[in-house]
């Protein structure tokens, strides 16, 4: 799909659809009012007729209005005046699913829309977005292939208005990101094992400026980290460590960001083995993983000026034989020792050697962790929020403003000393579980112990990074877009 800018008068624009917005009090854009005066009042009739009334995110399609160019008007409503940024993404979504499977050209009237807070680029970047999601169809796995009518979309979009093509590239990357976390995410974990993303992994820096090192599980048991290999033993599907470096920086020795994500690839539970209902969906354990992927190739995209280091930390959480047990206590890379009270409590056993690896050999600035860690997290924040834990104030600033923009939305939740002390063993510095309360702090409060001074922040997605149930069922491709608004505000 082609992104156009074009300053032509609406009425003449040659489109398969061009879109105009109401407001919900009926009142037309200028772009609306200028096709209704050329179709003689066309679009106005309807209105009044009450076919649409203006609602937030209200469509209706309207084929043929003769005296404009294009060949149909999709009429939005956007609701109140001042427009807050998740109304816009609802508007755009809406645009987007009515107009994705066109041919030809989708315009677009929605300058006017544009404020100091949502300014044009906003939109643009947004725009670009929702036509992705719209146009992600999950595909691989299901019997006939190649069906056409699937892979219909326009082939091109043009915004009406002022340039905008910087943002337009700027989401299409973002948006790539997103299908790729999501294609991860979907895949069922027969397929997407440890080895396959790091064959992943492989094949983006095959691609791209990105160098690539895999770590397996039996170099990870001779440098000792003792926590990612008492998980990774339970499964016959060797573990990985995957490490993709971008350099975009003048200076490659400039201390690199680091973002490392949770990669359990299936996650039973373990010896603590989880119940069977929806156990299917613990194939979602690795969208951390899926969320480095997807922002490593948008940064492929638009290379920016920063370096990078995307790093994973994978395996499959198995009962086994040979799997760790209730009461095992491991030594991890750090020379802490973890007393392991629960199998299940998996993530962040992987992710403490991946944090000490990483700080020891790169040395990042700082580093953000994106898991889906906790049941606990999700039941505190539900799908909308993705939990923020962070004692740095500079990185907290940072991420809650690459949300807010982005819309990919975060909730800082405590991460005080006070919890510390339910991480006490007796038989080990630590357990891996902090008992029944505040279940998604004592994570964080686990994970904060391996950071050795390093700006670090945690982010918590097991509720946003996938959708249950019905039509929806899948991932999300969360947080794809706060992580490279991040990166890309460094
Ligand atoms: N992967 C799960 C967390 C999870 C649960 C993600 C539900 C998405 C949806 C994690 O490994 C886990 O099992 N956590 C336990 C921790 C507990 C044993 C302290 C949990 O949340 O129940
Ligand atoms: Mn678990
Ligand atoms: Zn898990």
């Amino acid at each position: 799909m082609q992104y156009q800018i074009s300053n032509q008068p609406v009425a003449g624009v040659q489109a398969s659809c061009i879109v105009v917005t109401l407001d919900q009090s009926g009142k037309l854009s200028d772009a609306a009012n200028a096709i209704d005066q050329a179709s003689g009042g066309f679009i106005q009739a309807r209105i009044d007729a009450r076919d649409i009334e203006g609602k937030t995110a209200q469509t209706l399609l309207l084929p043929a209005v003769a005296g404009i160019g294009a060949e149909r008007v999709l009429l939005v409503g956007t609701g109140k005046e001042t427009l807050k940024s998740a109304d816009a993404v609802k508007i755009l979504n809406a645009i987007a699913s009515a107009t994705s499977g066109y041919s030809g050209n989708v315009a677009l009237a929605l300058a006017h829309l544009a404020t100091d807070t949502l300014p044009a680029a906003w939109w643009a970047e947004q725009i670009a977005q929702a036509y992705g999601n719209a146009l992600y169809k999950y595909t691989e796995t299901k019997g006939k292939k190649d069906d056409a009518a699937e892979k219909r979309q326009p082939d091109s979009l043009t915004w009406l208005g002022d340039d905008v093509s910087a943002a337009f590239s700027k989401g299409e990357a973002i948006a790539l990101g997103v299908a790729y976390a999501k294609e991860l995410g979907n895949l069922p974990p027969n397929i997407c094992t440890p080895s396959y993303l790091a064959a992943e992994a492989v094949k983006l820096g095959a691609a791209g400026a990105l160098d690539v090192t895999i770590l397996d599980e039996e170099e990870l048991e001779k440098l000792g980290a003792g926590a990612f290999v008492s998980v990774a033993k339970g499964s016959s599907e060797p573990g990985k460590m995957i490490v993709m470096k971008y350099q975009g920086a003048a200076d490659k020795n400039a201390a690199p960001h680091m973002i490392l994500g949770k990669g359990i690839t299936f996650d039973t539970g373990g010896i603590s083995l989880k119940p069977g209902l929806n156990m299917d969906e613990m194939k979602y354990d690795m969208c951390g993983a899926a969320s480095v992927l997807g922002t490593m190739k948008a940064l492929l995209e638009l290379k920016p000026a920063i370096n990078v280091i995307g790093m994973i930390t994978s395996a499959e959480n198995m009962p086994a034989g040979h799997a760790s047990k209730p009461g095992d206590v491991v030594t991890t890379l750090s020379g802490k020792t973890v007393e392991i009270l629960n199998t299940d409590a998996e993530g962040r056993l992987v992710l403490c050697d991946a944090m000490t690896y990483g700080i020891n050999n790169f040395k990042p600035a700082s580093l953000v962790d994106i898991a889906t860690l906790t049941g606990a997290c999700m039941a505190a924040l539900g799908r909308v929020n993705s939990g923020l834990f962070t004692t740095d104030e500079t990185l907290a600033g940072e991420l809650q403003n690459a949300a807010a923009y982005s819309g990919d939305k975060v909730w800082r939740l405590p991460l005080e000393d006070d919890y510390q002390e339910l991480l006490d063993s007796n038989f080990a510095d630590m357990a891996n579980i902090g008992g029944p309360l505040a279940g998604a702090t004592t994570a964080a409060c686990f994970l904060s112990r391996f950071t050795e001074g390093t700006p670090w922040a945690h982010l918590d997605i097991a509720g946003t990074a996938w959708n249950s149930g019905g039509k929806a069922k899948g991932s999300t491709g969360r947080p794809v877009p706060l992580l490279v608004n991040y990166l890309l505000a460094k």
